[in-house]
């Protein structure tokens, strides 16, 4: 089969197409599915670059989101699955190939009425944004935060927030992205460049306070993430796309008794995570959001796709593994 094959963990520089890769063998209780879509998430760019746990056995595949049809008798003719988590493009070969190997645990149905495009992006992203939102027991009241809101997590937070009620503030670098953002259901969008950021959105807000934030940009912003939040506010750290924080004083944190938590989408298990994405799925058919796709390339332009997610782009950025 194609495949894009990492080399080495030395970055995405070592990923090369090889026209002749091993074709994936399912054991008991895997299929085959052959892979119609994939999308891009960071994570695949860490691994590449040795910036994530996972050391799997090299050559690797990377990617974790496909879609496409399971190569098998017993499966509908036709129907099309995507891949929900699991080891695909950590441990095990991912889907940036025309075949991957997957657990049949984590293989759900295309959602009825929803594109191939809309759903192959979406599981990992979704899943990710429905963790750092529920984490915290029950539902805050207030506003919601929402940095790199322009993102695969930004835009599901942004999806999930409104579907639970709350009022949405999004971070969105320069103004371009900021009218797509509040289509998309934010009340209001910053640019998190402007020194004044924070107050704009205090004034917007008004007596509404910033109840939860979820967090996937750390870097010198976070300080004033954390001025944003209102008392008893929750901070869910998802990502780190600008770096460490510098200079972080953990006193910010203590008379607003604000609290910071961790986001691991790889800690869903199959049950939760197939239990989790089923309230994603109905809460996205009640208000008819669907997840946006920025750009598709083909199969052989791995490369400029992966360019085009470090640019910052508008949903997800998609490999049509036929073209
Ligand atoms: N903890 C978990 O389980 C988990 C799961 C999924 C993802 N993540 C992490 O969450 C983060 C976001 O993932 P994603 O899939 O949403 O990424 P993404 O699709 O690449 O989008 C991130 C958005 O953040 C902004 N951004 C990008 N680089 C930036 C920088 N250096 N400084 C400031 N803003 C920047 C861009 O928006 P603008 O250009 O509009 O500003 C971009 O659209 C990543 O770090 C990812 O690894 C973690």
């Amino acid at each position: 089969m194609k495949a894009w094959l990492l080399d080495r963990q030395e970055g995405l520089g070592a990923l090369r197409m090889e026209a002749n890769a091993t074709d994936p063998v399912a054991k008991s209780g895997e299929v085959i599915l052959q892979v119609r879509y994939a999308a891009l998430n960071p994570a695949d760019r860490y691994l590449a670059e040795k910036q994530y746990p996972a050391r799997p056995a090299l050559p690797h595949v990377l990617g974790r989101d496909g879609v496409g049809i399971i190569a098998s008798e017993s499966s509908p003719p036709g129907a099309q699955f995507a891949i929900l988590r699991g080891d695909v493009g950590v441990e095990s070969w991912g889907t940036f190939a025309e075949k991957v190997v997957v657990s049949s645990e984590y293989l759900v149905p295309v959602p009825k009425g929803w594109s191939d495009q809309a759903a192959v992006g979406a599981p990992l992203v979704y899943l990710t944004a429905y963790q750092a939102i529920t984490q915290w027991g029950p539902l805050p009241k207030g506003a919601v935060l929402v940095t790199g809101a322009s993102g695969g997590v930004g835009v599901a937070s942004i999806h999930l927030a409104r579907a639970f009620g709350m009022p949405v503030v999004g971070l969105s670098r320069g103004g371009a992205k900021k009218a797509a953002l509040l289509e998309q259901g934010a009340a209001f969008v910053a640019d998190p460049q402007s020194p004044n950021w924070h107050r704009e959105v205090k004034e917007f807000l008004g007596d509404t306070p910033v109840e939860l934030c979820v967090e996937n940009i750390g870097g010198e912003n976070f300080s004033r993430v954390v001025d944003v939040m209102g008392y008893n506010g929750k901070i869910s750290v998802v990502g780190r796309l600008a770096g460490p924080v510098p200079n972080f004083n953990t006193a910010s944190l203590l008379f607003r008794r604000l609290r910071m938590g961790g986001v691991a989408v790889g800690t869903y298990g199959a049950a939760e995570a197939r239990k989790s994405w089923d309230h994603i799925v109905r809460l996205l058919n009640n208000t008819g959001a669907r997840p946006l796709v920025d750009s598709v390339f083909p199969f052989a332009q791995l490369p400029k796709a992966f360019a085009r997610l470090a640019e910052g782009p508008l949903g997800k950025v998609l490999l049509d593994i036929r073209t």
